[in-house]
């Protein structure tokens, strides 16, 4: 209904159908193609206006129905059962064609406790479930299991290890010894990269258990599609070895491919995970597949494809490298790829297992949009194949010759680099992968150098030394931890600082925009180079983890960046000459420490104005720091100033000082109006407040959002970019389901929840949350 009313009520169908190249429009047209209704481009117009006429004759119950028949549709092409006894029994029409099955339950990426503890007990309901069809001694010719970790954790992510190993990794045990003990194949499916690592260290865990020595039927999936299949291949070869017993491998290319290109992006990544070619992937899997065709003493390989050349390829290798049909099996997705495996189960006598999903409909959308991308994808097989316009010798193209035909052009150049993303206008900051164990145990050495380090800030003030006491800094997180020391600002600093700024002022205006905005970019340079140690600063001054601290540096590298493109932009575009004002006060919060503090000084050097700046009370060390780095870049001394120290020694005159040409502060309302007064009595009229009060992330989360991942939007957003314990969250007409789980993964934390919501809801959770 949410669907219905979101996107097909009757002008919006009518807008998007006609004219789109969106993904959604696209993921339904081929929906309806498998409904029998098949669409080709010119006819769209012709559907749009039959809709629109229809919705218009008939109202939305006919659209209710429709949607819900093509949903149930889409469910029974890629969904085998609604539940595993329904899908036991609909398997069976192809078993008796000699296929066998691995079964899947719906669910992954769980978000909460509860959620994990359903799909944990739905996978262990299954294999109960599939026990007694377990009849042949050979686990290879039973059915199995397959399993996605994500589902059976709610924090499955690198930061939690310790968690992970001691609670998933007795989850993912105990199912194990349960297959064992039914004697199926127990599956570990692939997923997400940013995983790998952490889930290599669980089936190492899981299967070094003593209890499941002499078993043969653990196994792991491994994407040829990204550069470590080969490697982690080997490793799965060696530790097979080690335990002395055969573990299956099952070869797919990988169905994440188009959010690792993205993730890459978003994080501003040295390049991407995965092959940027089709080729490539086809490249490596046949590579990889001839390693696990030389590895058969103790990994069974599972070959899962459904492109014609890849399949027929393998068989090949196999026979070349003497490998029996005994010894490897071919499998494909429920769904997909009938003809091929059929053709292949009949003649060439090779044994295919049929992934088969199982579940409602509600745990289905995150698989059948990597169902969907992958037949809608004019690179995949499954597309080419009904392509009339392609002919058989293109899509059976020999990859190998192609790979080579590329020679030096073998990276994709329609895929923009994490560092372009913003080509045209600026550079994208440098980002950490902070789930990359090498990048880690990097990021922590270069940050250890810091561990121990004192540092000694003070105000910076063209020609003065402050003549303050240094004050000891401590750890917030460990009191007992000294940091340094700082100097804070006196009168007679404020004055010397303010009277300076006149000539800074002055020497910076002076310079053409393009010298101020090499400068800037050259502050961001110096930031990243010395990223290491704001990083450490972030932990040790201000509390911050390490990803908070790669989101701050990250952040203020874009600021410099960006207000060094905008400042060219805009006088390149001004019609008329345009000045700078003069002095602005900067005041900013402790809650980013560097990006807020940073943002504010950039945006008005990048004008050509001078700056005092006041940094938060509790982190001057960073500001000291960051200030330092931009006299370094080249932004004269009396430009930048720095004037760490209380409200009213230093906020206070310089929110009220004639020589004052704007205000620019981030902090809360109040004293956002206490700064607007001071400023109306004593500075020019012209004089502008840019104040930042009381920030809200605004998100939209519509009827075609995957709830795990609006939840872990809200939830990141209210902690992790508020840099703050959030101390409110505000939800406005939410769906139950997300509010719940957002309520769950609340717990313990406290925060004021202010709900928009049907009072219903509201008084459902009325008692315990405010
Ligand atoms: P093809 O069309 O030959 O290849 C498609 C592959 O090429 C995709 O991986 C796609 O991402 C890749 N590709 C497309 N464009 C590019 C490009 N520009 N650069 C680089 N690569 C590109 N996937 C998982 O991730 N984890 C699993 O656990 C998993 N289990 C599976 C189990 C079975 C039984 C089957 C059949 C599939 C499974 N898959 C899994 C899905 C699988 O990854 C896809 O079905 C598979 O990639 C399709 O490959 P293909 O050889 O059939 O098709
Ligand atoms: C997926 O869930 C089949 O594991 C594969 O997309």
């Amino acid at each position: 209904d949410a669907l219905i009313s979101d996107k097909i009520t009757p002008s919006e169908w009518g807008q998007h159908l006609g004219q789109s190249s969106s993904s959604l429009i696209n993921a339904s047209t081929w929906g309806l193609m498998l409904t029998g209704r098949i669409l080709k481009e010119k006819d769209e117009e012709g559907l749009a206006s039959t809709m629109r006429s229809m919705v218009k004759r008939m109202g939305e119950p006919v659209i209710r129905t429709a949607v819900g028949q093509a949903m149930k549709e889409l469910g029974r092409q890629f969904v085998l059962g609604t539940n595993i006894e329904k899908a036991i029994a609909r398997a069976k029409t192809m078993e008796a064609k000699g296929y066998t099955y691995s079964y899947d339950m719906l669910g992954e990426s769980a978000r909460t406790e509860k959620d994990a503890i359903k799909y944990h007990i739905a996978y262990s309901d299954a294999i109960t479930a599939l026990a007694p069809y377990c009849k042949s001694d050979s686990i290879h010719r039973n059915p199995g299991i397959s399993v996605k970790l994500s589902a059976l954790h709610p924090r499955y992510e690198i930061g939690k290890k310790d968690r992970v190993m001691s609670e998933l990794t007795s989850r993912v045990f105990g199912l194990a010894l349960l297959a064992r003990s039914a004697n199926m194949n127990f599956n570990i499916d692939a997923e997400e990269m940013d995983r790998l690592d952490l889930s290599l260290d669980v089936i190492e865990e899981v299967l070094s258990n003593p209890a499941l020595a002499g078993w043969d039927g653990f196994g792991v999936v491994v994407q040829s599609y990204q550069h470590r299949a080969s490697f982690v291949i080997d490793w799965l070869y060696m530790l097979a070895k080690k335990l002395d017993r055969k573990i299956t491998v099952r070869l797919v290319k990988g169905a994440y491919w188009d959010a690792e290109i993205k993730r890459a992006q978003v994080m501003g990544l040295e390049g991407f995970p995965v092959f940027t070619r089709k080729v490539n992937s086809d490249v490596s899997y046949l590579s990889n597949a001839r390693r696990l065709l030389d590895m058969t003493d103790h990994i069974y390989p599972q070959f899962a494809s459904h492109n014609a050349h890849t399949v027929t390829a393998i068989m090949e290798m196999a026979v070349s490298q003497r490998v029996s049909r005994k010894n490897y099996e071919l499998q494909r997705l429920h769904g997909m790829g009938e003809s091929l495996h059929n053709t292949v189960v009949k003649q060439e006598k090779v044994s295919c297992r049929i992934y088969a999903p199982v579940g409602a409909h509600s745990d289905l959308l995150a698989y059948l949009v990597r169902r969907l991308l992958e037949n809608g994808s004019n690179s995949s097989f499954v597309n080419q194949i009904v392509d009339d316009s392609i002919s058989p010798e293109q899509i059976a193209a020999d990859p190998f010759a192609k790979v080579r035909d590329l020679g030096d052009a073998i990276e994709n150049p329609y895929l923009t680099k994490p560092k372009d993303i913003f080509a045209g206008v600026r550079l994208n900051s440098k980002g950490w992968d902070h789930t990359d164990i090498p990048t880690i145990d990097a990021l922590d050495e270069q940050r250890g150098k810091f561990r121990t380090h004192q540092w000694q800030a003070h105000p910076l003030i063209e020609g003065h030394q402050s003549t303050a006491e240094a004050k000891p800094v401590f750890n917030p997180a460990d009191p007992s931890e000294q940091i340094g020391t700082l100097v804070r600002a006196t009168a007679e600093d404020v004055e010397k600082a303010l009277a300076a700024s006149a000539e800074g002022f002055a020497q910076w205006s002076g310079k053409p925009v393009e010298e101020r905005s090499a400068i800037l970019k050259r502050v961001g340079e110096l930031y990243e180079a010395h990223a290491s140690e704001f990083f450490a600063i972030a932990t040790r001054e201000a509390g911050k983890t390490m990803l908070d601290g790669i989101g701050e540096v990250r952040e203020a590298v874009d600021f410099a960046y960006y207000y060094a493109a905008e400042a060219e932009r805009i006088e390149m575009e001004a019609k008329e000459e345009r000045e700078a004002r003069g002095t602005i006060a900067c005041i900013s919060p402790w809650n980013f420490p560097l990006a807020i503090f940073s943002g504010q000084i950039f945006a008005a050097l990048a004008a050509g104005n001078a700056v005092v700046a006041k940094p938060a009370g509790p982190t001057g060390i960073m500001a000291f720091r960051a200030v330092q780095l931009m006299h370094e870049a080249g932004v004269p001394e009396a430009a930048i100033q720095l004037l760490p120290g209380s409200g009213s020694v230093v906020g206070t005159p310089i929110t009220s000082d004639p020589r004052i040409a704007g205000v620019c502060f981030t902090g809360s309302t109040d004293t956002a109006q206490t700064i607007n007064r001071a400023m109306a009595a004593t500075l020019s009229p012209h004089a502008p407040l840019i104040a930042e009060t009381g920030g809200l992330n605004a998100m939209i989360v519509d009827s075609t959002a995957l709830p795990e991942q609006a939840v872990r939007d809200i939830i990141s957003s209210s902690f992790q970019s508020a840099g703050q314990r959030c101390s409110a969250l505000r939800m406005l007409y939410v769906q139950d389901d997300i509010f719940d789980k957002v309520l769950e993964m609340l717990k313990g934390r406290h925060p004021t929840i202010v709900v928009g919501q049907p009072l219903g809801l509201v008084n459902r959770y009325r008692s315990g949350y405010r």
